[in-house]
């Protein structure tokens, strides 16, 4: 339930979590950080967790139940984790599951676009003050797509998880960087509730996490990066175990996981739009087809038209979240494949495709061309 002026509206989810806004009366709220809707592990509790957890400061990582995880996710996680008391699965839920600098951004776009279609239209090539208006109505077209799908981990961790999540209609939409292997098992499973993961060739990632953190580690050297990548100790790390949990999962419940690759979407993105809406049970009709609705959304979604928007050129910051560093900018860099070959040298991209190599063995997946 949401409200535009006195007349409360039910409205189809999936919609801006931004826009959901909440009143301590009990109906759509915005978050009170006061009332954190007591999900959150009290500070004592959490640093008898934390404090015998391995670190690395300079990253601000924590090593929790053996994943190496950015230390201001860890309370969401726990909530999330906490059973009974994060996060209350609906059926109908979508969780986009990535690592960091994979496509994350991308694929909120793509999927908030293509679930959200009936209520939003993708606007097709500007013809006329009609298709005008429709564009900039489109939440795509005013929001960065963070602000339209929530970071799970960083929306409770901000003590806004359940409140904002309760508050969104269904079907919802979210997302994670977590191990599936950390994921409660109220999502992992839940046959009513569907993974998408995206996964990208990790010495890309990797390329691009290092041109994240630069922001706001501007000296830290390429090489730091890469080393704790290997070692299997960078944010998200171990990054193979990230990838094969998920993997194995689409192999087991392929109607419950769906697994993407960034590659294959910058490849054929209508094909991968396509999959993405029969997997969460919104085929594109005859009638849509014909219309072009697939290439409307994804035009909308593409690197160029979203890098260019004027809410994603400025320096802004989620309204709710906040990102720091991090602004709405810093998620569009360069958008395609092979950028690894500018900052490793031969030997050190086999070694990483080695280890990788090595840990995918037997999985049936792999990142060699
Ligand atoms: P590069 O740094 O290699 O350019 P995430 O969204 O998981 O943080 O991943 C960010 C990466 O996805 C960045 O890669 C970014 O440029 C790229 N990206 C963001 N939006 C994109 C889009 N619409 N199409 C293709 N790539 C996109």
């Amino acid at each position: 339930m949401g409200s535009t002026g006195d007349q409360p509206i039910v409205m189809a989810g999936p919609v801006p979590f931004v826009d959901v806004v909440v009143d301590n009366a009990g109906g759509a709220a915005v978050a009170n950080k006061a009332d954190p809707g007591g999900v959150l592990p009290q500070e004592e509790e959490y640093e008898s967790i934390v404090s015998s957890l391995p670190s690395n400061p300079k990253l601000q990582l924590l090593c929790y139940q053996g994943k190496w995880l950015l230390e201001s996710w860890v309370p969401g996680i726990i909530a999330i984790q906490r059973p009974g008391g994060g996060f209350a699965p609906r059926r109908g839920d979508v969780v986009l599951a990535s690592l960091p600098k994979c496509g994350t951004t991308w694929l909120k776009a793509l999927a908030f676009a293509t679930m959200a279609r009936r209520a939003h239209p993708p606007p097709p090539p500007a013809a006329g003050d009609d298709d005008e208006r429709r564009q900039r109505h489109h939440p795509l077209l005013r929001l960065n797509p963070h602000d339209c799908v929530p970071s799970m981990e960083k929306l409770f961790a901000a003590g806004l998880g359940s409140k904002i999540m309760d508050a969104l209609p269904s079907p919802r939409l979210m997302a994670t960087h977590v191990h599936h292997s950390l994921l409660p098992a109220s999502i992992t499973d839940n046959p009513h509730c569907k993974i998408i993961y995206i996964c990208r060739d990790p010495k890309d990632m990797i390329v691009s996490l290092w041109h994240f953190v630069r922001r706001r580690l501007p000296e830290i050297p390429f090489l730091e990066l890469f080393e704790s990548a290997c070692e299997g100790r960078c944010l998200s790390s171990p990054i193979w175990d990230h990838i094969l949990g998920y993997w194995n999962a689409s192999k087991t419940r392929p109607e419950t996981v769906l697994f993407l690759r960034y590659e294959e979407l910058l490849h054929d993105p209508a094909d991968s739009v396509r999959k993405l809406a029969r997997f969460v049970g919104q085929p594109f009709s005859p009638e849509e087809e014909e219309a072009g609705v697939v290439e409307d959304i994804v035009r909308l979604c593409s690197f160029e038209r979203m890098k260019n928007l004027e809410v994603n050129r400025a320096a802004g910051l989620s309204p709710v979240l906040q990102q720091n560093a991090y602004t709405n900018g810093s998620f569009f860099r360069k958008g395609g494949t092979g950028d690894w070959a500018n900052h490793m040298t031969p030997e050190m991209a086999e070694r990483l495709d080695a280890i990788v190599e090595e840990k995918l063995r037997g999985s049936g997946l792999s990142f060699r061309s």
